[in-house]
């Protein structure tokens, strides 16, 4: 079912997106060589718990920390660890919300740690840029194949390859609501967008192919072919003048 948000609604749950805006911006200024992903997630969950939300990741279906944070081939769900110190030239995907007064904000970026490589930094753009390209198509009277052909264009005429197994999706009281948003498709087909329809929109980009595996971890996903991947999205609103997006810090 797909649920509606009154403008109430848009209220709280806006502050729960500038909550998950900012504990992300947080996570991104800490990142340095040297950092573990479990220091980084410990700053994300104190900061969450101190504006008086949740870390909706945890516990989500057993997953263990408030934030995702994946490096390098890791696409997403990596999770936190203390074993793991970034070094200079890995590039950080970095996923997590929060849920304020019952209501989920998501949002994720990838990060560079220390210097990275010229292709490293032309995927974190190149999946930024197909984030925004999918906002733009986020209209109401609009359809949510045309967010995923814009992504997928966008991506695949610059030599990359958006992952297919994993989806944006609806968010709201829950964290995942239909509908589903892939970054793929054909535009004028799927279902229709609405004002007051609130989504998650999340390319996931691999400079390689498609394709992913999960770790026996059974959380990590990782590039078939051991190539970089990087992740970007918004929770976003659909309205009668255009998307808004609403993880801004
Ligand atoms: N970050 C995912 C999303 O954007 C959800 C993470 S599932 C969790 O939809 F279990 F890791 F929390
Ligand atoms: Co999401």
């Amino acid at each position: 079912m797909i649920v509606l948000k009154t403008a109430r609604e848009l209220g709280i749950m806006k502050q729960a997106c500038v909550i998950s805006a900012k504990a992300l911006k947080l996570i991104g200024e800490a990142i340095e060589p040297g950092v573990t992903t479990a220091e980084l997630d410990k700053l994300a969950e104190d900061f969450i718990r101190s504006q008086g939300a949740t870390p909706n990741f945890k516990g989500y279906a057993g997953y263990p920390a408030a934030s995702c944070i994946s490096v390098n081939d890791q696409v997403i769900h990596g999770i936190p660890s203390a074993n793991r110190k970034l070094k200079s030239g890995d590039i950080v995907s970095v996923d997590l919300g929060a849920l304020f007064e019952g209501y989920n904000g998501d949002n994720a970026a990838t990060f560079a740690c220390g210097d990275v490589s010229a292709e490293a930094k032309r995927l974190i753009d190149t999946t930024r840029e197909s984030l925004y390209e999918g906002i733009k198509m986020a209209r109401a009277g609009g359809r949510v194949g045309d967010i995923g052909a814009a992504v997928q264009s966008y991506v695949e005429a610059r030599g990359y390859s958006v992952v297919r197994d994993y989806v944006g999706h609806g968010i709201g009281t829950s964290l995942h609501e239909a509908p589903e948003i892939p970054n793929y498709g054909i535009s004028g087909r799927g279902i229709r967008l609405l004002p007051g329809m609130t989504i998650a929109i999340e390319p996931m980009v691999n400079a390689g192919g498609h394709k992913v595996k999960v770790l026996p971890d059974g959380w990590t996903v990782l590039t078939a072919d051991g190539s970089l991947s990087a992740h970007f999205e918004h929770t976003v609103v659909i309205t009668a003048d255009g998307p808004q997006i609403m993880t801004k810090a």
